[in-house]
């Protein structure tokens, strides 16, 4: 069965960016992941398919209404049962949500779908949040002008997880992070490249000194680039990032 993915957005062809493009593009067209989008305006209930108005209180920038987006999830969930999905779980990206990284990524490749909302302008109504969304997850701590771009980031980073979204099956079990490291260093013709040789043990066809070596330069990497990985306590009990305090 295929990882069934709505998203309400007010710009469904963003997001022929992943359905028809590499890996994702492949996915989708191997039915490995399903895409449909629902459109607030499409579920406005005036002339002008109203989907923002002013901010209660006062402030800059327009707050999406709640009542087309109720709409355009309800219809979203409506599709979702209707394939078998028993309770589709609803995520709202935004900055404010819970930090998006490998194992959050891998819990939501578990689920048979989503219901992606994607927010734009100054955010949504409250209330819509409260009434509809399971989930709140974040890209990082920086803002996008929309929820869009956050969701492609979501969508790519649970297909690729997806067992046959891969060509090579071992590739996403190689991935950083998989092990808690950063990536070793790759290496592709020529052996010489101005001047610079590829590591002479990547041409001994020893696997074994070969996998030792990609381990070492993994560990290396992840000390030097991202020591918060190790999440080391020291005999006095503090984390590296504690330490630096
Ligand atoms: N929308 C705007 N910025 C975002 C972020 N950092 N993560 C998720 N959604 C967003």
């Amino acid at each position: 069965m295929s990882f069934e993915c709505d998203v309400i957005t007010l710009f469904p062809e963003m997001f022929d960016a992943i359905t028809q493009y590499g890996i994702t593009g492949k996915a989708n067209r191997n039915r490995i992941f399903n895409l449909n989008t629902w459109n607030p305006r499409n579920f406005a209930n005036d002339h002008y398919r109203t989907v923002d108005d002013n901010s209660y209180g006062g402030g800059p920038g327009m707050v999406m209404m709640a009542q087309p987006l109720d709409d355009a999830i309800n219809q979203a969930r409506a599709r979702q049962t209707g394939a078998g999905i028993n309770k589709p779980t609803v995520v709202y990206l935004t900055p404010q949500g819970n930090r998006l990284d490998h194992e959050i990524a891998t819990q939501l490749s578990k689920l048979p779908g989503l219901i992606l909302l994607c927010g734009r302008y100054e955010g949504i109504d409250e209330r819509l949040i409260n009434r509809q969304v399971d989930v709140e997850i974040s890209i990082g701590d920086y803002v996008v002008s929309g929820g869009e771009l956050a969701a492609m980031v979501l969508i790519d980073c649970i297909v690729r997880q997806i067992p046959g979204a891969l060509g090579d099956p071992e590739s996403a079990n190689q991935d950083s992070f998989v092990d808690g490291l950063l990536d070793y260093p790759h290496y592709t013709r020529p052996e010489i490249y101005k001047d610079s040789h590829v590591p002479e043990i990547l041409m001994s066809g020893n696997h074994a000194h070969i996998r030792r070596w990609r381990l070492q330069q993994a560990l290396g990497r992840t000390w030097l680039k991202r020591p918060d990985l190790f999440n080391l306590k020291f005999a006095h009990g503090m984390t590296l990032e504690e330490e630096k305090l």
